[in-house]
């Protein structure tokens, strides 16, 4: 009896002992940040600047942030993409470039700060980053420290120059060593969709890219990847059932106001994103935007679909070609919907309650998110013209 126990005793302790192993080491299981519940927004420097960045600009952009109303619509991360990093010093640390950022990173990430804003930096999962600056690969535990000493908020971490890596491990890598920083670090991954991560990268990443690079442009084809975002919401299609409050598909980053589009693609655009769940990060000069840019960046109403609570990604419901249907629930019980004409000419479009699973002989009030506008109560669905390269984007509730 009394060996019996304890046996039991041992069993018992050595349970314990094995779930606590579990506990300690459960970053490595799953991704457990508690960040991003919603996709976040911000602005980052690489569509528009690439290279070209300096704390003068960054200063900039955090001020403009402030007095266009971007902040007051959400958007709180202001991110340095490529080339703000030169060398390590002797000891493995990483050095911003002291020209074009003298005060140092932990300077510009207070003045950030102060302004209410978050502040992110990017790096490479290689041995160099896309633009041959150092990589993080083998410093992640170092960088990761120094990245939280300087009040990061926000990580981008790319996929160049590293092709003996897995991308499985070489994200773990970073995502544990940012665990270990003692800071909260949103983690974005970029390897372009490459290792199709929506399979994977739920446990490791916050949210990680679908596809190359975007495009300033409606459909075109860029080298080495690039394309058009029409292109990029066609590789969406399938991939909402991945994306959930902390974990995100990422189709890239906002093209809105870099001048390569109309402002009703701008607005289509915009509108997809939103209701893609996708981090909405404007990449254009927000210091100098024309009203009607500003009017698309800063539209709450398509905004509110985007930081909706339920955090489920739009799919696309109905495709006949040029005309297609999208939709997603929120959490009022409502839907958002968008009607997306890809023709080139003005034509007239319909969604029926039906297929949108609403009861049959109720009638549905109707509010267009553009024109911030009550349309009115429709009985078995809605019809309007929609313009070239258009949509009209509804808010739908029974
Ligand atoms: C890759 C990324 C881009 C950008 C550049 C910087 O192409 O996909 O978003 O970060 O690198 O060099």
């Amino acid at each position: 009896m009394f060996t019996a126990t304890a046996k039991n005793q041992g069993y018992l302790i050595s349970g314990l002992l094995i779930g606590l192993m579990f506990m300690i080491s459960g970053a490595a299981f799953a991704l457990d940040n508690g960040l991003a519940k919603t996709p976040p927004m911000g602005w980052n420097s690489w569509n528009k600047f690439g290279c070209d960045v300096s704390e003068k600009l960054i200063k900039e952009m955090a001020d403009a942030m402030v007095v266009s109303g971007m902040k007051d619509a959400g958007y709180v991360y202001i991110v340095i993409d490529d080339c703000w990093q030169v060398k390590r010093n002797s000891a493995g640390k990483i050095e911003a470039d002291a020209a074009r950022f003298p005060s140092g990173m932990k300077v510009l990430a207070d003045y950030i700060h102060s302004k209410g804003l978050k502040f992110g930096l990017y790096s490479d999962a290689g041995t160099a980053t896309c633009q041959g600056r150092p990589g993080s690969h083998g410093h992640e535990e170092t960088d990761a420290m120094t990245y939280a000493e300087w009040g990061v908020d926000y990580l981008k971490y790319d996929w160049c120059h590293a092709e003996n890596l897995k991308q499985q491990e070489a994200y773990a890598a970073m995502r544990d060593a940012l665990a270990h920083s003692g800071r909260e670090i949103v983690f974005s991954m970029c390897e372009w969709g490459t290792s199709q991560p929506w399979l994977w990268a739920g446990s490791v990443a916050n949210l990680w890219r679908t596809t190359g690079d975007i495009q300033d442009c409606w459909d075109c084809q860029g080298g080495w990847g690039g394309m058009g975002w029409t292109l990029i919401l066609d590789r969406q299609v399938g991939l909402e059932k991945y994306a959930g409050p902390g974990h995100w598909n990422d189709p890239d980053m906002l093209e809105v106001g870099n001048g390569g589009m109309t402002f009703t693609e701008y607005k289509s655009h915009f509108s997809f994103w939103s209701l893609l769940e996708s981090p909405l990060m404007a990449g254009n000069d927000i210091r100098s935007m024309n009203p009607e840019i500003k009017e698309i960046l800063t539209n709450k109403e398509i905004i509110s679909l985007n930081q909706d609570a339920l955090g489920i990604q739009g799919n696309k419901i109905r495709d006949d070609g040029d005309f297609e249907v999208w939709s997603k629930p929120l959490s009022d019980g409502s839907k958002a919907v968008i009607l997306f004409n890809r023709s080139a000419q003005k034509s007239e479009m319909k969604v029926s309650w039906e297929e949108l699973g609403f009861a049959k002989n109720k009638s549905v009030v109707v509010r267009d998110l553009w024109l911030h506008r009550d349309l009115g109560n429709f009985a078995s669905g809605f019809s309007a013209s929609v313009e070239p390269h258009g949509v009209i984007a509804l808010k739908v509730k029974q």
